[in-house]
């Protein structure tokens, strides 16, 4: 870290070691994100399963007890959806700028703030810690702003930081305003800014638009702040934290190296991951310790995962609880909800509203929708279940198929406890089988099966006397 004092002006004076209530996070995130060439709103994009404002909004909250300030514009709806309530919302109808998105905020500032942190919602790596460390620095130097630079491999479009032969900052040059001497600066702008807020809200309204395209650079207050010989202190930061994306070949990069992130912190939460590389878990996801997680495997949404399961190869799932010692084979999960000692696989599919109870046995190209299992029950080979509840303890017979849509309603199956449903037989819903009943091979039952009853046949009528008397 380097930092430049002034002797003629120092607005900070009272900044030393400030109480995190008086530092403002502002996030700007109203830009369309042209160079996405996509009809979503950049910030949105998701990184490993969350847009990538909202990993910016996790680091604003854990170093403020302010609420954090999000400058939407283009496509606001769109973020505020994704973003929901946990922030203040300020609208750029139009977006000229970094700057013109800063003026937006002037009213909706906290008055105690005596620093505003600017963040940017396009660098989602940043870190608490070295935001921390930023402020520190600002408030040592009692600087009037504290810039977070980085001196990245290739300094591509970034902001230059241009500095005087004493080491002074002199002002930013953008990429696009850059003469070729000054685009060989390696040192660039990552964006986050600290300022003194007085002096920011004195010198917003004084940035002036860019020539050509009218745009107000925020990273304009440098040289007016230089200009005034007001301490200007800078941070450095790594290149990874500071990545900013703006375009696809950006975010696919943000991806691997936030996938890298969370597989790393389940491997040393626990987790045995066979193969990280090959490992797709998004940020949202839990694991217990001493889970086994074989490639290919793909854990999206809201979905936890117990302990001591093994999960894959080649499993999907979306938005599902499971349970501790489970075992999921070659698979895909949506939406379903899976007991302890549960195993499955290889080729089977639960949708949305599967709940299978302790025990349950999943084979091979079974299909489970909107249907419970009671404990201990199985379900071994190429099936559909829909709309069905089944008690513990029942076979579902190889071919088994409720047939529960009648091309226009759903209809529901009741199975009871210990009945034994033959290879083959339809169950035409909606219907009711009793508890220890059974269904003979290709049996097709359209009527109710009672209590210990036995059926076989098409249509299925009953055998005369019960099996299980
Ligand atoms: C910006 C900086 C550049 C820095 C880089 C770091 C400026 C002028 N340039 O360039 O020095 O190296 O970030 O990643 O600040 N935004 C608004 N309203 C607007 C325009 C932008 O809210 O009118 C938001 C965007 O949504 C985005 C952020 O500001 O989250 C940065 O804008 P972007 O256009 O990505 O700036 P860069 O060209 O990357
Ligand atoms: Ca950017």
């Amino acid at each position: 870290m380097t930092t430049s004092q002034s002797e003629i002006q120092n607005p900070a004076e009272r900044g030393a070691s400030s109480p995190k209530s008086t530092i403002q996070c502002v996030i700007l995130a109203a830009g369309q994100g042209t160079r996405m060439k996509s009809a979503q709103p950049k910030v949105v994009h998701a990184i490993a399963g969350r847009p990538m404002v909202d990993y910016v909004i996790d680091t604003a909250l854990s170093i403020s007890d302010l609420c954090p300030i999000v400058v939407i514009g283009y496509g606001a709806d769109s973020v505020r959806t994704a973003i929901g309530d946990r922030v203040e919302y300020v609208l750029q109808t139009e977006q000229h700028g970094t700057g013109h998105a800063m003026l937006q905020t002037r009213d909706q500032i906290d008055p105690s703030a005596e620093i505003v942190l600017v963040l940017y919602g396009d660098t989602p790596f940043i870190t608490p810690e070295t935001l921390r460390d930023m402020i520190d620095a600002h408030a040592k130097a009692k600087a009037t702003l504290t810039l977070l630079t980085f001196k990245p491999i290739d300094p591509a479009n970034y902001g230059r930081i241009v500095r005087a032969p004493t080491g002074k900052v002199k002002n930013i040059i953008e990429y696009k305003e850059a003469t070729p001497e000054q685009r060989t600066i390696r040192e660039v702008n990552s964006g986050f800014v600290c300022y003194h807020a007085r002096w920011l809200w004195e010198h917003l309204p004084k940035l002036q638009p860019q020539p050509g395209h009218g745009e107000l650079y925020l990273t304009d207050l440098v040289s007016m702040a230089a200009r005034e010989r007001a301490t200007i202190a800078t941070c450095e930061a790594s290149e990874a934290e500071v990545l900013g994306i703006n375009d696809r070949v950006e975010l696919a990069r943000a991806e691997q190296l936030m996938r890298d992130h969370i597989n790393h912190n389940l491997m040393l939460n626990g987790i045995t991951l066979i193969d990280p590389a090959h490992t797709y878990v998004e940020a949202t996801v839990t694991i217990g310790a001493d889970t086994i997680v074989y490639p290919g495997t793909h854990l999206y949404g809201k979905t936890a995962i117990g302990s001591h399961c093994q999960i894959g190869p080649a499993t999907i799932i979306h938005d599902s609880q499971i349970g501790n010692h489970c075992t999921i084979v070659a698979s895909m999960l949506e939406g379903a909800t899976l007991e302890d000692d549960v195993d499955m696989g290889p080729f089977s599919h639960l949708r949305k509203g599967a709940y299978l109870s302790k025990g349950v046995h999943i084979g091979n190209f079974a299909e489970v929708k909107n249907s419970r299992l009671g404990q201990g029950s199985k379900q071994g080979h190429f099936s559909y279940l829909g709309d069905a509840t089944i008690g513990a303890d029942v076979n579902i017979g190889a071919g088994t198929i409720t047939c529960n849509f009648d091309g226009v309603n759903k209809f529901p199956t009741e199975i009871g406890d210990g009945t034994f449903i033959g290879s083959d037989t339809l169950i035409v819903a909606p219907i009711k089988i009793g508890q220890n009943a059974r269904t003979g091979a290709g049996s097709v039952v359209t009527h109710d099966v009672g209590d210990n009853e036995l059926v076989y046949g098409v249509p299925a009528k009953p055998k005369k006397k019960s099996v299980n008397p």
